[in-house]
C-alpha cells in the first residue's frame, strides 16, 4: 500500500536575490511499512521535506498525500488532528517541554493516544530508567534526544519521522535506538522516514533517498540490512 505520495512539491524561502529554493520539484512515493532513509549535504532541504510531510510548514506548490489524505490542502485544525492521529516526530532540536520531567514529557503524548506503548518499557529500553524524574535542563544532549524519541514512539504512530535521530548519541546508544526502531517497524509495520548524515545507517533502509540542492538525485529500493550488520 502506498503510504506517502509526494507530487512536485516546491518550497522557497525569502524573496529576490537572497531567496533559497529549499525544495525544487520533489516527487516521491513511500510504501506502508517502509524504512526510508534520506541523505544529503547540510542545507540540501532534508528537514524542510520532513517538516512538509509532518504538516509543520506549507508547500508553495505540489501535493502530499498520506494514507489517502491530502495534507497539503488541510486547514490548521485538520493538520493538528493529522499529526495527533498518525505522526510521531523526532526533531533535530529536541523540543522537550522544559517545565516537565522525563516521564511527564512522554505522558503528555501518551494521554492523547489510542494505542500507546507502555512508557516505562520505552524509557527502560532507551536507558532512561534513572532519569524519569529529571527535567530536560538536567539531562545530557543524548539523554534529551532519547527522551524525545520516547515521546515520538509512545503513541505507537503509523508514521515516524526522525531528523538526525542518532546525531547526539554514541555508537552503543545509536545501535540500541536503531534496533528498537527496527523492532517497532517489524512488529507494527510503522513507516519510518529518517534523515541522517551517517552513510552506515542507510544500510537499514528499504528505500534510500539522496537530496541535493532541493532535488531528489537518487531514489533506490534495496534489500535492507539488520541493525547488527551496519557496523555501528
Ligand atoms: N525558515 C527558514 N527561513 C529561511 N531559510 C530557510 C528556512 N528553513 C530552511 N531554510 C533554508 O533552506 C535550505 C534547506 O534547509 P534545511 O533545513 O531543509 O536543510 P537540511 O538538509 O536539513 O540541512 P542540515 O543537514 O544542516 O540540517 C537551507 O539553505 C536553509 O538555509
Ligand atoms: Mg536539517
Amino acid at each position: 500500500m502506498e503510504h506517502i505520495s509526494i507530487r512536485n512539491i516546491c518550497k522557497q524561502y525569502g524573496q529576490g536575490e537572497s531567496s533559497v529554493k529549499a525544495l525544487d520539484n520533489v516527487s516521491l512515493e513511500i510504501t506502508k511499512g517502509e524504512v526510508c532513509v534520506i541523505l544529503g549535504p547540510s542545507g540540501s532541504g532534508k528537514s524542510t521535506l520532513l517538516n512538509m510531510i509532518g504538516g509543520l510548514d506549507r508547500v508553495d506548490s505540489g501535493t502530499i498525500t498520506v494514507d489517502g489524505l491530502e495534507i497539503t490542502s488541510l486547514n490548521k485544525k485538520q493538520l493538528t488532528d493529522y499529526r495527533r492521529e498518525k505522526l510521531g516526530m523526532v526533531f533535530q532540536a529536541y523540543n522537550l517541554i522544559p517545565e516537565l520531567n522525563v516521564i511527564e514529557n512522554v505522558k503528555v503524548v501518551k494521554d492523547i493516544a489510542k494505542n500507546p506503548i507502555d512508557e516505562n518499557e520505552l524509557l527502560s529500553v532507551l536507558g532512561l530508567d534513572k532519569h524519569k524524574t529529571h527535567f530536560p535542563s538536567e539531562l545530557s544532549g543524548g539523554q534529551q534526544q532519547r527522551c524525545s524519541i520516547a515521546r515520538a514512539l509512545v503513541k505507537n504512530p503509523a508514521l515516524l519521522l526522525c531528523d538526525e535521530l542518532t546525531g547526539a548519541l554514541d555508537s552503543a546508544s545509536s545501535r540500541d535506538v536503531l534496533s528498537f526502531l527496527e523492532k517497532i517497524n517489524e512488529h507494527y509495520d510503522t513507516t519510518i522516514v529518517m534523515i541522517t548524515h551517517d552513510e552506515r545507517i542507510a544500510g537499514m533502509a528499504d528505500r534510500l533517498i539522496r537530496i541535493k540542492d532541493g532535488k531528489v538525485v537518487e531514489n533506490t529500493l534495496k534489500k535492507r540490512l539488520k541493525v547488527g550488520e551496519l557496523g555501528i
